[in-house]
């Protein structure tokens, strides 16, 4: 099956939560090393974001191992450095060879209050220090059954991404992630996450110009499993999959990378 895809490469994330101690972490990524085969990482790319007390056991095991994973983080702080207690630097995580750092998850959002002037705050702290933002958008429940979605959706990426240069956002990652689907076992359909992930295109395409629109990558998450992850993956707006419980079972992740790289090929 051939992607209709403008040559985007897919990304399969897996977002641990505040789920796995870096002793379980440690099993969990060597699980995953030997299961992935050469491949299953031919024509998809796939990380890991464990919580941060983890990254650098989780790093110095994909590194020593040669593990295709790239690392990712969950969050990060807005600034740099400072009296910030409890914060995490993004210097600190590029120096632990992150790559990728989730930015404005629906679940910072909620129960943390990042308004969408700190997520877009955290997108350019992450850009700052040369990793990829992976931005989370997303309409909740009450907002779909009103009609809200596209212009929730048309407003959270704005926000995120208005006056980003057109080359950064390019390189960076949208995440369509409907709260409604989040842990709920009740994933979008194939053709709702195509039209939220094609709308989101448009949007980037207004904020930042039809050429970084195309090179985008906008990954649906919400979940995703093994049984649902071919009929999302052909869609031709879906670059991807932002993975939340089934990333905790290197087998059942691997089954998911496995299906998405099926699509890719
Ligand atoms: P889920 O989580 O796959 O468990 O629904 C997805 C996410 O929150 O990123």
């Amino acid at each position: 099956m051939s992607r209709p895809g403008a040559g985007r490469r897919p990304l399969v994330s897996g977002n641990w939560k505040m789920n796995l101690d870096h002793l379980e972490a440690i099993h969990a990524v060597r699980d995953l090393g030997l299961r992935l085969q050469p491949a299953d990482v031919t024509s998809v790319d796939v990380a890991v974001h464990p919580p941060f007390t983890d990254i650098r056991s989780v790093q110095s095991v994909l590194e020593g191992e040669g593990i295709p994973v790239a690392l990712g983080a969950q969050d990060c702080a807005v600034e740099d450095r400072g009296a910030f207690t409890g914060e995490v630097s993004p210097v600190m995580l590029a120096r632990l060879h992150v790559e990728y750092v989730i930015v404005g998850h629906s679940e910072r959002r909620t129960h943390f209050g990042e308004t969408d002037a700190v997520v877009a705050a955290k997108v350019r702290a992450v850009l700052r220090n040369g990793m990829v933002p992976v931005c989370c958008v997303g309409e909740t429940v009450d907002e779909r059954d009103i009609g809200l979605t596209q212009e929730r959706l048309t407003a959270q990426v704005s926000a995120a991404l208005g006056g980003v240069p057109a080359v950064e956002v390019a390189s960076l990652v949208v995440a369509y992630e409907p709260v409604w689907a989040i842990g709920t076992g009740k994933a979008a359909t194939p053709g709702d996450a195509q039209e939220a992930c094609a709308w989101i295109r448009g949007v980037v395409a207004q904020v930042a110009g039809e050429e970084a629109a195309t090179q985008v990558r906008i990954q649906y998450g919400g979940s995703v499993s093994a049984d649902n992850t071919e009929s999302l993956m052909v869609c031709p707006d879906v670059d991807g999959l932002l993975v939340g419980g089934a990333s905790l079972d290197a087998g059942a992740f691997v089954e998911i990378v496995r299906a998405a790289s099926r699509t890719a090929r």
